[in-house]
C-alpha cells in the first residue's frame, strides 16, 4: 500500500503517463475488490486506464481500441448522490498520444491527425441514434467532480436510448438503493460493469454497438469474501435485465465473449453460491467413504483449500 501510494506520486511529480497504464491493478488497485480485476486478455487491441481528472483517480477502464467501447469500468461505491450532470464529454488523451498529459481531456487537446484513431470521438455518436451510455454511472457517483470524470468517452457505449433512458436507468438507481440499505453499513462496495460488443452494427462506421450490457456488484467483509453480490445482464433493448448470481453472469460472459472463463470477482472471494456448492460436493464425498476418518481427513483438507 505505502509503494503503490509512493508509485502515485512519483508519477504525478513527474507528470508521467498515469493514466494508460501497463497493469491497472498496480497502478490503481483500489477499485477492485481485493485489488483483483476481472478478467483481461492477451490481444494488444487492450488498453488499461487509470480514470484521471485533474489529477485524481475515480475508478478504472478496460478498453477495446479496435471495436472503440471500453469491455468494462470498474469503481468502488460509496453511497448515491444526486447532482447536477455537466454534460461535458471528454475522451483519453493517451490513447492517441504519448505524449499527452495524464488527465481527461477535450477532444481538442489531441492532434487531430491522431485524434480518435483508437477511441470514439462526440462526432461519432452524432446522429447515429444511440445515446452513449455510461459504464461506470453519473447516479452511483459521490460528488461533482467524481460525476464529471464519468463523462468521458472511455466509459461509454453505444446504447439504446430508450434502455438507456428506461430500463437500465431503473436498474442503476435499484441497485444504488439495494446496495444503500443492505450493504454500505457493514461492508465495501465493488461494482463492475461492462458490455459484449455486438456482430451487425457500427456507429459511423466505427465504433462498435454493443449486444449486452452487464453489471455486477460485490459487497466484501472484513475478510475479503463477497458476502452479497449479484449479476445482472441484458440486450441493447429496454427490457427488464436478467438478475441473476455473479457465477451465472461469468458463464454466460465467457459465452458470450468466447473464452474459456471470464471472471467478474476473483474466485478467491468466493461468493455464498460458491460456498454452498463446496459444502454440497463435501457431503456427497463423505456419504461415499466408507471409514469415517477418511471423510474427516477429506473434509478438512476440502476446507483449507
Ligand atoms: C435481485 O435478486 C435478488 C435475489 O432475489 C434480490 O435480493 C435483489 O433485490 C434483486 N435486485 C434487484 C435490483 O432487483
Ligand atoms: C432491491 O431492489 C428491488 C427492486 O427495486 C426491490 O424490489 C427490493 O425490495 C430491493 N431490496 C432491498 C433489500 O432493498
Ligand atoms: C451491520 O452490522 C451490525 C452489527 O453486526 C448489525 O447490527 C446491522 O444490522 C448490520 N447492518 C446491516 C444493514 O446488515
Ligand atoms: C465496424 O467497424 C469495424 C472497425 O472499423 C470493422 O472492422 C467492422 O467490419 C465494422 N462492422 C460493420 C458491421 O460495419
Ligand atoms: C453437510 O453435512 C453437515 C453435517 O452433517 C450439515 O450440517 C450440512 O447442512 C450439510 N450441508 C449440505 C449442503 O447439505
Amino acid at each position: 500500500m505505502t509503494l503503490h501510494l509512493f508509485m502515485l506520486m512519483l508519477s504525478l511529480l513527474s507528470g508521467g503517463s498515469a493514466r494508460v497504464v501497463q497493469d491497472f491493478e498496480q497502478e490503481c488497485g483500489g477499485f477492485f475488490a481485493n485489488g483483483k480485476s476481472p478478467t483481461r486478455r492477451p490481444e494488444p487491441q487492450y488498453r488499461q486506464i487509470c480514470q484521471n481528472l485533474d489529477n485524481i483517480y475515480y475508478y478504472a477502464t478496460y478498453y477495446d481500441t479496435y471495436n472503440r467501447i471500453p469491455v468494462y469500468s470498474a469503481y468502488k461505491f460509496t453511497g448515491k448522490m444526486d447532482c447536477d450532470r455537466l454534460d461535458k464529454w471528454l475522451i483519453e488523451p493517451q490513447l492517441d498520444d504519448d505524449n499527452a498529459g495524464p488527465s481527461m481531456a477535450s477532444e481538442g487537446s489531441v492532434d487531430i491527425k491522431l485524434r480518435g484513431i483508437h477511441q470514439a470521438l462526440k462526432g461519432d455518436y452524432v446522429k447515429s441514434g444511440f445515446h452513449r451510455g455510461h459504464l461506470a454511472p453519473v447516479y452511483h457517483a459521490q460528488s461533482r467532480d467524481c460525476a464529471d470524470a464519468t463523462f468521458t468517452l472511455t466509459n461509454a457505449a453505444p446504447q439504446d436510448s430508450s434502455f438507456n433512458q428506461g430500463q437500465w436507468r431503473v436498474l442503476e438507481r435499484n441497485i444504488a438503493n439495494n446496495l444503500t440499505e443492505q450493504c454500505l453499513q457493514n461492508y465495501s462496495v465493488y461494482i463492475v460493469t461492462g458490455v459484449v460488443p455486438g456482430t451487425t452494427k457500427n456507429v459511423s462506421n466505427r465504433v462498435n454497438v454493443p449486444s449486452h450490457f452487464w453489471t455486477a456488484y460485490c459487497c466484501l467483509d472484513q475478510n475479503n469474501r463477497c458476502q452479497i453480490s449479484r449479476g445482472f445482464i441484458g440486450v441493447n433493448e429496454n427490457k427488464i435485465p436478467l438478475n441473476i448470481t455473479v457465477n451465472d453472469l461469468e458463464k454466460e460472459l465467457a459465452n458470450l465473449y468466447k473464452v474459456t472463463s471470464f471472471e467478474v470477482f476473483d474466485s478467491s472471494t468466493v461468493p455464498p453460491m460458491k460456498q454452498k456448492n463446496k459444502a454440497f460436493r463435501i457431503n456427497v464425498t463423505c456419504s461415499q467413504f466408507w471409514f469415517s476418518f477418511l471423510c474427516v481427513l477429506s473434509q478438512v483438507s476440502f476446507l483449507g483449500y
